[in-house]
């Protein structure tokens, strides 16, 4: 199977990126921390030139920790990036993101006509709307559970000296790299109906039988592992009573269920990509 989603303003979106470069003082780049490469825009680093950019690894609260600890080492290698792993809908965290974006333009926003440039960017779904909406302390950004629901760029005074740009969401071009669009659609970045719920469950099933076995067998109070796949996802579907007539396993309701729980945390925070610097101090 092939998972295939470029919706047509995409392009349109890469010069309007540009354009705003240019008039910007600090890039925010938000991606999911659980596939925070796949969740990136590679055309990103050819827009941004020179400018400082806050790498925001969102919906850290479903990743996981030690996974995440070594993501921001190796972001935070390139010159002028910082990594800040965060919970968008989190107040707290995202104050930090305040402070960094002082720290990295610090002659802006200190005097009255004289912002703080900021832009938003990221690809569809991976919560630019829900930090903008806490930053802002009320809802100025539309949050959506359909990807790309922000379709055109808008910008927020935060009334603390900074501007913000929110931006279209980004995806690349062509998603030739089959292993990443299977991690964005298992992580729920893709629209539903760009992609096949079994085999995308199947490679998620896979996925966690090699990474994450304990997590499976406490979850789904397993003795042990099956041998493929779509052997576990048939033993999630019968605890999880997705059943037919005669007691069958309905695969497709299974395997929708075992997607819905891999993505909201409930078998636990899982990172589908780990970065080099893995089992490092
Ligand atoms: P976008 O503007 O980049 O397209 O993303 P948006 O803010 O619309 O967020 C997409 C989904 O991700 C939303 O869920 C949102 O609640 C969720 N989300 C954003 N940040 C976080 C986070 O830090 N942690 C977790 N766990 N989820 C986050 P939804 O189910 O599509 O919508 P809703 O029912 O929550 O409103």
């Amino acid at each position: 199977m092939t998972v295939e989603w470029y919706p047509g303003h995409m392009g349109k979106a890469h010069k309007e990126i540009a354009e705003l470069v240019r008039s910007t003082h600090v890039i925010i780049e938000i991606v999911d921390a659980r596939l925070p490469v796949s969740s990136s825009n590679h055309l990103l680093h050819e827009l941004r030139r020179n400018k400082p950019c806050i790498k925001v690894m969102n919906k850290n609260d479903l990743a996981d920790p030690a996974v995440t600890k070594a993501w921001v080492r190796t972001f935070e290698r390139e010159n002028g990036v910082r990594a800040l792993p965060l919970s968008a809908k989190q107040h707290r965290e995202t104050a930090q993101l305040i402070k960094i974006c002082y720290s990295l333009a610090p002659n802006w926003g200190k005097q009255p006509g004289y912002p703080l440039r900021a832009m938003v960017v990221g690809i569809p779904n991976v919560g630019k709307s829900t930090l903008i909406n806490t930053l802002a302390g009320k809802s100025v950004a539309k949050v959506g559970d359909r990807p790309a629901i922000t379709t055109s760029h808008q910008r927020i005074d935060l009334r603390n000296g900074i501007i913000l740009s929110d931006t279209p969401g980004l995806l690349w071009p062509d998603m030739k790299d089959q292993v990443a669009a299977y991690r964005l659609a298992a992580s729920g970045a893709i629209g539903d109906n760009a992609f096949d719920y079994m085999e995308v469950a199947i490679f998620a099933a896979e996925f966690m039988m090699e990474q994450y076995r304990d997590l499976l067998i406490a979850r789904y109070k397993l003795t042990d592992l099956p041998e493929t796949g779509a052997e576990l996802l048939e033993q999630v579907g019968r605890r999880l009573g997705c059943l037919v007539s005669g007691g069958l396993v309905d695969m497709n309701r299974a395997s929708e269920a075992f997607l819905r729980e891999l993505r909201a945390g409930k078998i636990g925070r899982v990172s589908f990509e780990r970065s080099e610097y893995d089992g490092a101090d």
